[in-house]
């Protein structure tokens, strides 16, 4: 069966930036130790006032194309995934399409565009339609376009507010994939939810802390059904797992129950017995109570073990470096981590063709998926430029002042009409920009020279 998967990469941040332990934390009264050590972060991004989730998905998207050496008539698909939507019945792969237009000669006429949405899933789920579009014969040798794009922003003094994001991941789906294939077997963890939603509003309404439980016990059913038709997971199958990151810390929490659950009747376990004993059997416990305190017990003490410790930096530590500096990127966040992992191998000089990773995206509402991808033979090549243009965008961000952050909050929140002139903090520069409103409410944008 011929493979399919990622062939190609490239990621648009933002081009603010805002410190959160320097510039954040003091302004808020809060400890910077909250964000360095318990959430994982020290900065986000932010768009500037000409940039939004079209600008910053067509960015992306052209360097991809650019970089690929790709004409519109080689694309079959452009599937947008975003929750920072603007418009309920245009998608914003048709504004994507449209900038492009501007700077190829070719049109994306006979492609077929559509918008996904499902909280921060939604970009995992767009590559399961190209992969699905693909495998079913319909693509004409042609490739997916998929871009996952939000401004991930929150109202004011939300506690959300600390992990706010902007950017956008394309990635282009074909069939021999020279990045990464994807496996046929997947596993879902999916149930009614209100852990974070946006009812017909620009910011989420969010019960943060029961999101971080909601995000634990999908994931966990996502890896027993992924289990149930792949091969039960053990922890030395993978070369890197990454997991949808709205914070390191998130992932922090979410990778040690999977090394748990990995290591329950291996010989890890048994080596670890001595130190801080088998890992407690629900059948063993009448009360309920007592099996969670047993298990939380058992999870202090593994979380300490050098075992784990080793495990977790090498598997999943490097999966969370790009994160770090920008903060959620919601539909694009489990990408990043991704292409955070397989930059990381490329400075190590690690040879990754033929190894595997377990991948863990999540969207609020709420529902995990959880594949497998085997690394393929050209991926160096592919993350080396996708590298060198993140790291000259992640450099050259305008950082903010908080005052200027606030100013840049109102700029983007759709239900403030700002007084004046409102200030670019950035030069534009061969680049997508919006400009303004047609008269039928649609939004304009142009390709600076
Ligand atoms: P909070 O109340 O601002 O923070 O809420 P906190 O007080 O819980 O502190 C956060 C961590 O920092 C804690 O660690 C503290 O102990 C630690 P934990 O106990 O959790 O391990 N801490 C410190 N550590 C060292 N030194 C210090 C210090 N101070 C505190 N001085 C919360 C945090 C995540 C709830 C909030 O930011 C929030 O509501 N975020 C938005 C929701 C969210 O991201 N949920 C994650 C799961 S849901 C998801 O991933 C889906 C999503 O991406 C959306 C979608 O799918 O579309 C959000």
């Amino acid at each position: 069966m011929t493979e399919v998967g990622i062939d190609a990469i490239e990621i648009r941040t933002g081009k603010l930036r805002l410190d959160l332990p320097g510039t954040f934390a003091p302004a808020q009264g809060e400890d910077p130790g909250k964000y360095t050590k318990g959430l994982g972060l020290n900065a986000s991004s932010f768009p500037d006032s000409y940039e939004d989730i079209v600008t910053m998905g067509a960015n992306a998207a052209h360097r991809l194309m650019e970089r690929e050496g790709l004409e519109p008539e080689d694309v079959g698909r452009i599937d947008v995934a975003t929750e920072s939507s603007f418009d309920n019945s245009k998608p914003v792969s048709t504004y994507i399409a449209g900038c492009l237009e501007q700077v190829y000669e070719g049109k994306f006429s006979h492609a077929n565009k559509g918008e996904r949405k499902f909280a921060c899933v939604a970009g995992t789920q767009s590559i399961d339609d190209a992969y699905n579009w693909i495998r079913a014969g319909r693509n004409r040798g042609r490739s997916a376009l998929v871009i996952a794009t939000d401004t991930a922003l929150y109202a004011r003094d939300d506690p959300g507010e600390a992990t706010q994001g902007a950017g956008a991941v394309a990635m282009l789906i074909s069939e021999d994939p020279d990045l990464v294939s994807l496996s046929t077997e997947q596993g879902y963890g999916s149930a009614d939810e209100t852990d974070f939603l946006k009812p017909n509003q620009q910011f989420p309404a969010v019960d943060g802390k029961r999101s971080v439980q909601v995000y634990l016990a999908r994931m966990r059913e996502a890896l027993q059904d992924f289990e149930s038709v792949a091969d039960r997971t053990h922890s030395d199958d993978f070369a890197y797992i990454p997991f949808h990151t709205p914070f390191p810390g998130m992932v922090r929490k979410a990778a040690l129950f999977g090394y748990r659950h990995m290591i329950r009747d291996t010989s890890i376990e048994d080596d670890l017995a001595e130190e801080i004993g088998r890992q407690p059997r629900e059948e063993a416990f009448e009360d309920e109570e007592e099996y969670e305190d047993a298990l939380r017990e058992y999870m202090d003490g593994l979380k300490e073990t050098d075992a784990y410790r080793e495990w977790y930096d090498r598997i999943v530590e490097p999966t969370l470096t790009i994160s770090r500096e920008v903060g959620n990127w919601y539909t694009g966040s489990v990408h990043l981590a991704r292409a955070s992992a397989l930059r990381t191998a490329v400075e190590e000089g690690r040879d990754l063709t033929g190894e595997r990773l377990l991948v863990g995206s999540y969207g609020s509402g709420a529902q995990a998926e959880i594949h497998a991808e085997t690394v393929q033979d050209d991926w160096r090549e592919k993350i080396e430029g996708m590298a060198a243009s993140l790291d000259e965008q992640l450099a050259g961000r305008y950082d903010l002042s908080y005052e200027e952050y606030e100013r840049v909050h109102d700029v983007h929140n759709h239900a403030i009409e700002l007084d004046g002139d409102i200030e670019e903090l950035t030069v534009p520069d061969e680049e997508f920009v919006f400009e303004g409103w047609g008269r039928m409410g649609e939004r304009k944008y142009r390709f600076v020279e």
